[in-house]
């Protein structure tokens, strides 16, 4: 991404924050995974979204109107021993020059440095509870300028989580962001559709797994979340992510898996049948969440509100229930009494961005927000009928049913980033037999 991107955004951050305060974030932790193995590292959504910089052990500091600079990067020195282990570093030079730091410091020095930068500040906008450890750090810094007080030294005396001001930032995607939304839903689609070309009974759900990391990783973006790849029964599971069973001759395949590029998520969910050919009942419960989906996306315009398409989606699963049966009553009641969540629990959408389920506030005091142009979510309702189901016919076991795509609101309606990939019946069972 271009680095004026970043930089637009510090400086409508440092608008919002105003002179005589500053504003304090911390990189992610490393993580370990057992012993001295750590998992692979993921920057903080905010700090990316605001730096571009992918190192741990850093520091973003912003001091609007700051006479000596003021976008102030801490990060780690460049070593040559360090980094024949462990990989490049930037470096101090590397965060002015291609990060755009006015000014950086060695992440060691930040003690003897920070408190001098938050002396005579009012407010100091951080990430208040996401790294208790750096919440302390950022106490001590503050008591040492209390300690000061005495020879005139003005301590910060407001803290404030800048939650509120970024995430509202980060709702609203710019071209850019689009971009590489758009890109991640590019190879999401190519990944899919090699699952769907590949699927046939006797493989292992891993083995359908492994065709994601291979298109995504040979485009050089990563998974944006622990794939789903559920056969039968584990298609009922919302969060299955074991992925090692057997898909069996006619059951059903539930995949939901999405890359990241640039740290923007992609999120596709499709479901179609291991031997390629839809049973009836797989075919009656899809229609129904097809069909729930498209009059959820037709909800997706400027004016209308967050919980617009999930009341959509809910009236066409709650009434295609009715029809066959598997809920019985008057459609606009068993909606009040939310009868169908025994069958669809989750709700039909989130934002999405550089987090897949993404910052941004669903409602504005008591009401949903309206949605606005560049904001960007999924819509995935669903179905799920475990085997054993009380009442329920044994037809129906075991189908469960998710779709879902990524949508992005436009100025006259919504642009649908992951259309391209099969998702009705009739043009799952058609790619199943033509492509393989
Ligand atoms: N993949 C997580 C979700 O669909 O929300
Ligand atoms: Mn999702
Ligand atoms: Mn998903």
């Amino acid at each position: 991404m271009n680095p004026n991107e970043f930089k637009r955004r510090r400086k409508q951050l440092m608008r919002m924050i105003g002179k005589g305060n500053i504003a304090i974030l911390a990189a992610a932790p490393q993580c370990i995974r057992n012993r001295d193995v750590e998992y692979p590292y993921r920057q903080d959504s905010d700090f990316l979204y605001l730096s571009g910089f992918l190192e741990p052990e850093s520091v973003l500091v912003l001091v609007p109107g700051r006479d000596h600079g003021e976008y102030i990067l801490f990060c780690r020195e460049n070593d040559p021993e360090q980094e024949t282990w462990h990989g490049r570093r930037a470096g101090q030079q590397g965060a002015v020059e291609t990060y755009g730091a006015d000014d950086s410091f060695p992440i060691s020095d930040i003690d003897d440095i920070l408190p001098g930068l938050l002396e005579g500040r009012q407010k100091v906008f951080t990430a208040i509870g996401r790294y208790p450890d750096f919440d302390q750090r950022l106490m001590g810094w503050v008591n040492r300028i209390k300690r000061q007080s005495r020879s005139g030294a003005h301590v910060p005396y407001e803290f404030v989580a800048i939650d509120h001001l970024l995430h509202d930032m980060r709702l609203y995607k710019s071209r850019a962001e689009i971009s590489a939304m758009k890109k991640a839903a590019r190879i999401s689609i190519a990944a899919h559709k090699r699952a769907m070309r590949l699927c046939r009974p006797g493989l292992h759900e891993y083995e359908i797994e492994a065709e994601f990391a291979h298109e995504f990783r040979r485009n050089n973006a990563e998974h944006a979340y622990s794939p789903i790849v559920g056969g039968g029964a584990n298609a009922c599971i919302l969060h299955y992510t074991e992925n090692n069973q057997p898909l069996n001759d006619g059951e059903l395949l539930l995949i939901d898996a999405g890359c990241e590029v640039e740290g923007y998520a992609s999120d596709i969910t499709r479901t179609f049948p291991v031997n390629g050919r839809f049973t009836p009942a797989q075919r009656d419960i899809h229609e129904i969440v097809w069909q729930a989906q498209k009059a959820a996306i037709r909800k997706v315009k400027p004016g209308n509100h967050w919980n617009d398409p999930h009341n959509a989606a809910v009236r066409v699963i709650t009434k295609g229930l009715v029809e066959l049966k598997l809920l019985k009553g008057n459609v606009t009641r068993l909606i009040k009494e939310e009868a169908y969540k025994r069958f669809y629990m989750h709700r039909t959408g989130h934002w999405l961005g550089l987090d897949v389920h993404d910052v941004g506030e669903y409602k504005v005091g008591d009401q949903w927000r309206l949605l606005e142009p560049g904001m960007v979510m999924t819509v995935e309702p669903g179905i799920y009928i475990p085997a054993h189901s009380k009442g329920v016919h044994r037809k129906w076991w075991n189908i469960g049913v998710r779709i879902e795509d990524d949508v992005l609101v436009t100025r006259t309606g919504c642009e649908v980033l992951t259309a391209g990939l099969p998702s009705r019946v009739e043009e799952i069972e058609a790619f199943m037999t033509e492509e393989r």
